[in-house]
């Protein structure tokens, strides 16, 4: 395997108030891969997830991303970086078409005001960029539907599309697939399989068979510590992990062999 660690965390550990909701986690993320978090509920997956993201201050450990230390960096920083989180903070624009949301976005990044940005020339290439990335997420047929009228699987795919606006270098996913019924499932498990062909994926999912279908490699939370690690079919048969499944509610992971 490669040994090109993009992310990394360093006996990362999280406490609220005395309770060790993260406990010691070392984690290695390798370029390019889709990389999967994963845990029974209350294992500290949005926790590690918040302190990678920044929303959350790490009690101790390190956090380096291409081997600078990014553990007291903030958001913004992180993101000038290329390490984008997915969803949040590219909420779309409701009464915008999906064009429009699009534009927004690259106008963001390129830092472009709105008095260069009605300059034609620019907007020539906005557009140009705008419709690429619609194209990508598979949504140029609609890109003069108003946002607020889009499916949910189809909006998911739109927020996606802002989120590459911003080139991510890496891309971190909070559930992308939570709340939806197996057709959006399915068209937002291809698409991320699609927009990580060149970027790195660093992803919370809940689906078992999301997981199963795209991760490369699956790291195992269960009380705050790393249990396990590895591809699905090896993490799958862990008897650590079963054990930590077991019991829960969390009967995904059996289902997933069905
Ligand atoms: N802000 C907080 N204050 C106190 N306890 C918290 C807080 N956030 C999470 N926890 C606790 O930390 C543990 C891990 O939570 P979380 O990271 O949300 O787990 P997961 O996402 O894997 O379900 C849980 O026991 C939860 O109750
Ligand atoms: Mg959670």
């Amino acid at each position: 395997m490669s040994d090109d660690v993009i992310l990394e965390t360093r006996g990362l550990v999280k406490e609220f108030k005395g309770f060790v909701a993260v406990a010691g986690v070392d984690l290695k993320v390798r370029r390019g891969q889709i990389h999967a978090l994963i845990g029974p509920n209350g294992a500290g997956k949005t926790t590690c997830f918040n302190l990678l993201t920044k929303f959350l201050i790490p009690t101790r450990g390190q956090i380096l991303f291409e081997d600078e230390d990014i553990t007291r960096e903030r958001p913004a920083q992180i993101a000038r970086r290329g390490i984008v989180r997915s969803f949040q903070i590219s909420a779309t624009f409701p009464h915008l078409t999906v064009l429009d949301n699009v534009r927004v976005a690259l106008q963001r990044q390129l830092g472009v005001s709105y008095h260069f940005w009605r300059s034609d020339r620019i907007l020539g290439r906005l557009d140009e960029r705008a419709l690429e990335l619609l194209d990508t997420v598979g949504l140029r047929d609609l890109a003069d539907t108003v946002t607020v009228e889009l499916p949910y699987g189809r909006k998911r795919a739109l927020e996606i599309a802002t989120t590459l606006a911003m080139d991510p270098k890496m891309m971190l996913l909070d559930e992308p697939t939570q709340g939806m019924g197996h057709e959006d499932v399915e068209l937002v498990t291809q698409l991320i399989r699609k927009v990580a062909a060149n970027r790195t994926v660093l992803m919370v999912e809940h689906n078992m068979n999301v997981v199963a279908s795209i991760a490369d490699t699956i790291t195992v939370l269960a009380r705050g510590a790393v249990i396990a690690e590895g591809p699905y079919a090896q993490v799958s048969r862990d008897p650590q992990v079963l054990q930590a499944y077991m019991g829960s509610e969390d009967v995904e992971l059996q289902g997933a062999h069905a």
